[in-house]
């Protein structure tokens, strides 16, 4: 037994104290509440103080805390019917529940005279249980408390909960919170879920969006290899994440989004060092996020991965901000059904982004709703010039040309509509044809030969000398000389360029300026009037690729092929989903369904014709925003069961 009196504890305990000298820092990062069985986090922070309304007191049964709805009035609805209609619409929203209906604090817009009766209780048309009702003290202030749902403490903080949803499909690496003007920091809340951390989301009713502010309450993942201001960035590698200190700035991409007004609500997955990487071996670091269509067990492709398997699998994240050097946001797109772009080679800055390959790299959306990734565009792509009027010429390359199965189908039907909507008919384009008949001089007359290894040099040799050598030296400094881990993939095509002197680079560069040169002046030219001269359809096709099945090592990506046309030319190309094909699944023995996208590309810098063409086609019925869940159309996950 322990006896205080024992010297030697005394003097153990003395100089424990000693060396611990009593500091204390103790800092409240918030706490979580279940409020009608939904979880929330109330952040440390109130966000704004206001007096107390003594009839609350039996109201604030959690922790001193009381939920409460604030209805911003304004002259046109500042009547008992206008609050009732207002409080009618708050249903729609995700995060507000009846059970902020314990108070409602009623807040009229400057100069509009109270003609609500107050300060008393007020059942609601339909509601059960009847709400305490308050009007909020301050005039002008007040009114810059936005409606919505809050909670209320007894001394008057007014806080901002934020709703938690269950990361289920592997989706995120890092949930975060906005901790100040400038700095973004790791969401210290969870819920049930094996390696599911929870994601907060604030109520989209505080957000109008306004001309300065077009994505006001956007909810955006953000893929991990942007800088987010006080946040470590992985590049999907753990190594990485620990070695380096948290980035002080938004990535240039980052900060327009968030000027726009958009809601970072987390970092999302990458495969390594943004290098394609196939589920589920290739991500030994980290596992591989969810596909959430079909048996729920398909590679969701990579190396947007992340922001993809997200806005296939949640309705409450709008947008994932992802990048595309050889196909990983048009990837994730065409495997979870889609809006993706690959926009136009150099329209933002990757300031604070990690390269691939700068020749290559750009950044670009995942979504499901074709206005938002509309509006998105437009912020981050500034100055992009929007063409309404369509060319006629409309070619495929490696299209069906016969309905032998059901995505072909779905396939043709679709073409038949653009078709009609641009009053044309499309031309299918052999590519290899036209480079040998059009042959610039001094090139390959290969197609095939000749940009056969021009990819895999441009990324190796790029990203060794960008990522890898200070990356290793840097490690090294502080691990004894030691190497860090590092995936098999990257690895495999650092030690491809490797095996390439220097001057490869050189070539490299030389051959995609020759193609891309050859586009613009034989296949897609800029036009006055429609920006380009032609639109150009391929399609990724419908492959089942399983998460369960056993891959050799993984290989230099060699070849040329349609997905490689936009890399090396710079000209946007957008995955637009269309419609859904079966197949049996070898997991849940039953048929299930795949998403069916398509392609469509543009002359460079003609990124805004593909997107008002995408709306047009919306507004005429032909192309649909896609749903969350087991198809583009909807569905229960199968994986969360
Ligand atoms: C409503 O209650 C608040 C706070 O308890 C009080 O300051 C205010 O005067 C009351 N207003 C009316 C109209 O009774
Ligand atoms: C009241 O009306 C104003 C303008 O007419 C509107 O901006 C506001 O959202 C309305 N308030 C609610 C709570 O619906
Ligand atoms: C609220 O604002 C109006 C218009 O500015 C003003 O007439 C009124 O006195 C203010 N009321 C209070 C309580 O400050
Ligand atoms: C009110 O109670 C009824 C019966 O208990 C229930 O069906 C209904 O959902 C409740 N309505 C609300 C708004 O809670
Ligand atoms: C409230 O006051 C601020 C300045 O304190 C002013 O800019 C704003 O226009 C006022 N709001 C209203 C609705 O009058
Ligand atoms: C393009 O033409 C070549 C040569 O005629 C032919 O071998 C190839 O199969 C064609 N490709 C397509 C996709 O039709
Ligand atoms: C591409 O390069 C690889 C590796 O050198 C080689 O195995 C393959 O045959 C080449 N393909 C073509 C079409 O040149
Ligand atoms: C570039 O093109 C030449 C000529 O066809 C070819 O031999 C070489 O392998 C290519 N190199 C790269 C890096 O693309
Ligand atoms: C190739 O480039 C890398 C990165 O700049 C450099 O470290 C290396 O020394 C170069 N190799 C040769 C042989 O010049
Ligand atoms: C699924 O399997 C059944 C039975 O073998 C077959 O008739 C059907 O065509 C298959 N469906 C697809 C989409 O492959
Ligand atoms: C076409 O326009 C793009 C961007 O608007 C520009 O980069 C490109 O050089 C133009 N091409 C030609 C052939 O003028
Ligand atoms: C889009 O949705 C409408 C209404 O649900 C439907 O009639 C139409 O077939 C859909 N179009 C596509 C391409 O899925």
């Amino acid at each position: 037994m322990f006896s205080l009196k024992s010297p030697a504890l005394f003097i153990f305990l003395s100089s424990l104290f000693q060396h611990l000298n009593w500091a204390i820092s103790l800092t409240s990062t918030g706490q979580t509440l279940v409020l009608n069985d939904i979880p929330y986090y109330v952040p440390a922070t109130p966000f704004a103080t206001v007096p107390f309304p003594n009839s609350l007191q039996s109201a604030a049964s959690a922790g001193g805390l009381a939920p409460v709805t604030v209805v911003v009035l304004s002259a046109s609805n500042a009547s008992l019917s206008g609050l009732e209609q207002a409080i009618d619409a708050f249903g729609v929203d995700d995060v507000w529940n009846e059970g902020f209906l314990e108070a409602i604090l009623v807040s009229y817009a400057t100069g509009v005279k109270p003609i609500i009766p107050l300060n008393g209780s007020f059942t609601l048309p339909g509601a059960n249980q009847s709400s305490l009702i308050s009007v909020l003290q301050s005039n002008n202030s007040s009114s810059s408390i936005p409606s919505g749902p809050y909670f209320l403490s007894t001394s008057g903080s007014l806080y901002q909960p934020l709703r938690l949803y269950s990361d289920f499909a592997g989706a995120f690496t890092q949930p975060l919170i906005r901790v100040s003007n400038s700095a973004y920091a790791a969401l210290p809340a969870n819920i049930a879920g094996i390696q599911s951390p929870a994601v907060g989301v604030p109520s989209r009713l505080y957000y109008t969006k306004t001309a300065h502010q077009p994505l006001a309450g956007v909810r955006l993942g953000v893929k991990d290899i942007y800088d987010v201001a006080g946040v470590r960035t992985s590049d999907g590698n753990r190594a990485w994440y620990g070695l380096f200190p948290p980035a002080s700035v938004n990535a240039v991409p980052v900060q327009r989004l968030v000027d726009a007004g958009a809601v970072i609500v987390g970092k999302m997955k990458t495969s390594q060092f943004a290098n394609g990487e196939t589920a589920t071996a290739d991500w030994v670091d980290y596992h591989s996020p969810f596909n959430p269509r079909g048996d729920g067990y398909q590679d969701p492709s990579s190396s947007s991965s992340g922001p993809g398997a997200g806005e296939g699998s949640y309705p409450w994240l709008d947008l994932g901000l992802g990048s595309d050097t050889g196909g990983s946001i048009r990837g994730p797109s065409q495997v979870q059904g889609l809006f993706g772009n690959r926009p136009s080679h150099g329209l933002v800055a990757l300031t604070g982004v990690m390269p691939l390959a700068p020749q290559l790299d750009t950044a670009g959306f995942l979504t499901r709703d074709p206005a938002i990734w509309v509006a998105a565009a437009k912020v981050l792509y500034v100055d992009l010039p929007f063409y309404n009027q369509y060319p006629k010429t409309l070619y495929t390359v490696d299209y069906p040309t016969s309905a032998d199965n059901e995505a072909d189908a779905v396939l043709l039907a679709f073409l038949a509509k653009l078709e009609g909507f641009l009053s044309t008919s499309a031309t299918a384009l052999n590519l290899s044809t036209l480079w040998t008949n059009t042959l610039p001089a001094g090139a390959d007359p290969s197609l095939d030969e000749f940009l056969n290894i021009t990819y895999p040099i441009l990324i190796s040799k790029e990203q060794t000398m960008l990522v890898r050598d200070p990356f290793y030296a840097a490690y090294a400094a502080v691990h004894d000389g030691r190497r860090p881990f590092v995936d098999p993939a990257p690895l495999v095509r650092w030690a491809f360029g490797d095996s390439y002197p220097n001057s490869t680079l050189t070539e490299a560069v030389a051959n995609k300026t020759v193609f891309q040169d050859w586009w613009s002046a034989n296949v897609q030219r800029n036009d006055s009037a429609t920006c380009s001269d032609s639109l150009l359809l391929y399609t990724a096709g419908v492959n089942p690729l399983y998460r369960n099945e056993y891959n050799g090592p993984p290989q230099v990506p060699y070849g040329f092929g349609t997905s490689r046309i936009s890399p090396f030319t710079e000209v946007p190309d957008f995955v637009i989903p269309i419609g859904s094909a079966a197949y049996n699944s070898t997991i849940t023995l039953h048929t299930e369904f795949l998403p069916v996208t398509v392609d469509i590309l543009a002359a460079k810098g003609c990124d805004g014709l593909i997107f008002n063409l995408v709306q047009d086609l919306q507004a005429a019925g032909i192309v649909n925003a896609s749903l969350t869940g087991q198809t583009i159309t909807g569905g229960e996950i199968l994986l969360r069961m």
